[in-house]
């Protein structure tokens, strides 16, 4: 079996790529055939207007995979545009690839606003916009069949005509300015190359014929794209490419030092870059259960992200423990932290360790995805071959 993955060059990995990403690939590559791309035109997609960002940010997240395992003699890794035959085959499924199976895409209709979405909307106005249209909804003299989708439709509707106001000049500046969003943000993704996103994903899967896409769930239309354009190839033109699978794997989001999922955006990551001082930095400012305000007071470890930390790193005899003298009120969140930052810290050391050798020797990094690109460039060259074959043309 063969197996593709790609990762957007976004620079920096932290722990939640790991254990959502990285971690799944570690071992998919010791069982199977793996090849892993760094996706530098798919960043193009959305950050066309910082390129001067893309070298450093795929240097960045290479030497992570490097750093955490990811192991060039058992894993092909490489850099899509390097293997420029994805832009032909891109061109060809562009010509047969129906508009509305990507105008229903729904990671193109989220993203296409996404900076700008109701979830924005409601931080900007407090939840004051939900409870507006529920109001409104419960003062039509009509009965409403189903009273939640009427109300995300009403939502839908309401932040677009929002942006559309953004846009004509009715929104403050200082409100967008707060949320760190500019007006030049929201054209960001109103392109042809965004539309046609998982066109060129699903070129990176079938050019080298792949049968497994191990990915989050977030891209399962992506994947699904891929297998129609697969199926409509094949009708058109005869049996050229297989159905790739898609491989989910049960990872529960790992928060981020506010609670909420760990993310670039949100500023709450651990990154593998981090120093050991950053590291114990963050852990002390890590949110935990606001009831437990001293010392003293019992917490409530089923919700506190530093107990979710420790049940990852601690030993587990430590951890019932921690459960039971946090509840207690017996342990201080003070001391917890401290507790879990030995755990977490024990975890990071080696990769961090790793990560610095790596970085004496940034060059390896570049060859590593030179020659990586140049065996995938012949396998993409066979099949190729055998495409403009089928379709008589190039
Ligand atoms: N779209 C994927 C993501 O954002 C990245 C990606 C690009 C990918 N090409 C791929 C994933 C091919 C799997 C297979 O996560």
């Amino acid at each position: 079996m063969r197996v593709l993955s790609g990762m957007r060059p976004t620079g920096k990995l932290h722990l939640g790529h790991y254990f959502g990403v990285i971690k799944n690939w570690l071992k998919l590559q010791d069982e199977h055939e793996t090849l892993f791309m760094v996706a530098d035109w798919h960043a193009l997609t959305t950050g066309y207007k910082k390129v001067e960002e893309i070298p450093q940010n795929i240097e960045d997240m290479v030497v992570d995979w490097l750093s955490l395992g990811i192991d060039p003699q058992k894993s092909l890794l490489f850099q899509q545009s390097k293997v420029k035959e994805h832009a032909e085959l891109f061109l060809l499924f562009s010509m047969i690839t129906p508009k509305s199976w990507l105008e229903w895409n729904p990671t193109y209709k989220d993203t296409k606003y996404n900076l700008l979405r109701i979830s924005d909307l409601e931080l900007m106005f407090k939840g004051g916009v939900r409870d507006l249209v529920r109001e409104f909804l419960a003062k039509l003299p009509y009965k409403v069949e189903d009273f939640e989708a009427l109300e995300e439709f009403f939502l839908d509707a309401l932040s677009d005509t929002l942006i559309q106001s953004v846009f004509e000049g009715y929104i403050e500046r200082d409100l967008l300015r707060e949320l760190n969003v500019s007006k030049r943000d929201f054209y960001d993704t109103d392109t042809y190359g965004f539309l046609g996103y998982p066109v060129l994903q699903a070129v990176d899967i079938l050019i080298y014929k792949a049968n497994a896409v191990p990915v989050g769930e977030d891209q399962l239309p992506h994947i699904e794209l891929s297998r129609e354009i697969s199926r409509r190839f094949n009708n058109l033109y005869g049996e050229t490419f297989p159905e790739p699978q898609a491989m989910l794997t049960e990872t529960p989001k790992l928060p981020g030092i506010d609670g909420r999922k760990m993310s670039k955006s949100y500023n709450n990551a651990i990154y593998f870059a981090d120093t050991e001082e950053e590291l114990r930095q963050k852990v002390m400012r890590f949110f935990t259960d606001p009831k437990k305000l001293r010392r003293g007071d019992p917490g409530r470890p089923e919700i506190c992200p530093v107990f979710f930390y420790h049940k990852i790193f601690t030993e587990q005899e430590r951890v019932q423990e921690i459960e039971r003298d946090c509840t207690a009120g017996k342990l201080g969140c003070v001391d917890c932290k401290k507790l879990m930052f030995e755990g977490l810290n024990g975890f990071l050391r080696p990769v961090r360790e790793k990560r610095q050798e790596i970085l004496e020797d940034r060059k390896r990094v570049w060859e590593i995805l030179g020659v990586g690109s140049e065996r995938a460039s012949l396998m993409a060259k066979d099949t190729m071959e055998e495409v403009r074959e089928r379709i008589r043309v190039g």
